[in-house]
């Protein structure tokens, strides 16, 4: 896993994201999470780093609605 995107339609705004990876997600005004890691702006083209994996792993396992979405390539 090294690329993330959050399909936001589907984000309820829980925070557990942003609790479990605060480096790799936050949320806006409305709680809505995005990718912030290293600017890539929600667009799951910024290769995660190699040591934020496991917290990447954890908030993917604590988001209720499975919207975090996770890949082994850029999603543009
Ligand atoms: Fe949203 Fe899931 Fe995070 S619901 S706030 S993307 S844990």
């Amino acid at each position: 896993i090294l690329f993330a995107s959050v399909n936001q339609e589907e984000c309820i705004a829980c925070g557990a994201c942003n609790s479990a990876a605060p480096d790799i997600f936050d949320l806006d005004d409305s709680g809505i999470a995005t990718v912030v890691f290293a600017g890539d702006n929600n667009r799951g083209v910024t290769a995660i780093a190699e040591e934020l994996q496991e917290e990447l792993q954890e908030a993917f396992d604590s988001c209720p609605t499975q919207c975090i979405q996770l890949a082994e390539s850029p999603f543009a």
